[in-house]
């Protein structure tokens, strides 16, 4: 557990220069990096992490009796231990490694769906991304379940008052984003967390935008399930954390088959082995488990309450210098949002935006963001997304608005 003494002060110039990448150039111009919703910018002592391993303990976990095998083990288990206090977990067999945040909403969507029967109801949100739609639907096309979607507003909130009239006695699950990647909403999970309980639904909360921005902490927000990955919190691909409560996980079925989720195999019956095994078959993403510790632990140094006021600040800051373009719309207006501003603006692409902000060095995302459903809901082909992360400056958003005004004057 962190104490006060281990927590860092807040300094801007320090944390950038502990991310290698801030510092280049692209296009002979200073890289302004704000697609941090997308994937976020590694600190030196997560490259540093995947760097050791490979060149000093590189072997398989949980096999082997040779010193080389045992210090990688203890490593990615200590890395295990490092999450689960870092989201406040009652153990750390309820945390599992998944390959992110996709693959910890499958692995629910097919283990626990297969405690589902037809007529079940599953309830999403409008604002949810692709990965935490799909998995569902292809669920109910394999149990007969029924996906059922609570509403949004023009602000881009939930509509609280009909998501209770959807919860029902058939309920079975809830699976909402804490923060949705392209409006940047807070959801008021916790409320969402309570009312489902209240009809015997259990809850997933998409965590994938939540937990580089505020601490969580599954415990007080009850939830039966949490899924982020690695890369957005500073950490690196192909590996994530799913978090669910032991009753339920024990009473899911594996989901995938092979080495390490057994406890006995023989030809006429094989035996599981215990959490978080059981979820965990073949060869995992050992350095990216091991550099996932090591990147909770750098933001567990890191003053939270002040990384959240600076990324608050550039939130507001970005969103009043958009809205003195003309023809912007932003799209999420949220009063409870993260560090996220989507934008359209009148007559223009957001592809041709981005491409041309490219090449004036700043990093931005255009499109769907996955999220093709509220593309429909506010009748756009796309938007222009720029995604802060707690090392982003005032400084790079003046470059930004400098940026997109010279980008929309040359496409007018
Ligand atoms: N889900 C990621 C994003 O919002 C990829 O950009």
């Amino acid at each position: 557990m962190m104490t006060e003494e281990n927590i860092q002060t807040f300094d801007l110039n320090r944390i950038r220069e502990d991310f290698p990448t801030l510092s280049r150039k692209v296009y002979g111009k200073p890289l302004i990096y704000l697609d941090n919703g997308a994937t976020s910018q590694k600190p030196q002592v997560v490259i540093d992490a995947i760097e050791h391993y490979y060149t000093f303990d590189n072997s398989n976990i949980h096999r082997g009796v040779h010193h080389l095998s045992q210090e990688a083990t203890t490593q990615y288990e200590d890395a295990r231990v490092t999450i689960q206090k870092y989201i406040n977990a009652p153990t750390s067999e309820e945390v599992l490694f998944t390959a992110g945040t996709t693959g910890g909403i499958n692995l629910v969507s097919y283990s626990f769906g297969e405690l589902l029967s037809k007529g079940d109801e599953i309830i999403i949100s409008a604002m949810e991304h692709h990965s935490n739609i799909v998995p569902w639907q292809m669920l109910c096309e394999r149990k007969g379940c029924k996906l059922k979607v609570i509403p949004i507003n023009e602000k881009g909130d939930l509509i609280i008052s009909d998501f209770e009239k959807l919860l029902n006695e058939k309920t079975k699950l809830v699976s909402v984003t804490h923060i949705s990647n392209t409006l940047g909403t807070i959801n008021p999970i916790k409320h969402i967390i309570d009312s489902a309980h209240k009809v015997g639904a259990k809850v997933l909360i998409d965590g994938a935008q939540s937990v580089q921005h505020m601490s969580v902490d599954v415990q007080a927000l009850d939830c039966d399930f949490y899924v982020f990955s690695g890369h957005k919190v500073f950490g690196p691909t192909g590996v994530g954390i799913l978090y669910g409560k032991k009753d339920i996980l024990d009473s899911m079925p594996p989901y995938q088959g092979g080495g390490d989720m057994i406890d006995r195999v023989t030809f006429q019956k094989t035996t599981y082995n215990v959490l978080p095994h059981k979820f965990e078959a073949g060869t995992p993403n050992i350095s990216g488990g091991i550099a996932l510790g090591s990147a909770i632990n750098y933001l567990a140094k890191q003053d939270l309450d002040a990384i959240q006021k600076h990324e608050h600040e550039l939130g507001v800051y970005a969103t009043k210098e958009l809205n003195k373009i003309e023809g912007m719309r932003i799209i999420g207006t949220s009063k409870e949002k993260t560090s996220v501003v989507s934008f359209v603006i009148e007559g223009l692409h957001p592809f041709d935006i981005g491409t041309l902000l490219d090449k004036q060095g700043v990093a931005v995302r255009t499109g769907h963001h996955c999220t093709q459903p509220l593309m429909d809901f506010f009748k756009i082909p796309g938007t222009v997304r720029a995604s802060f992360a707690f090392y982003n400056t005032m400084a790079e958003i003046d470059v930004f608005i400098k940026a997109l005004n010279r980008s929309i004057n040359m496409l007018r």
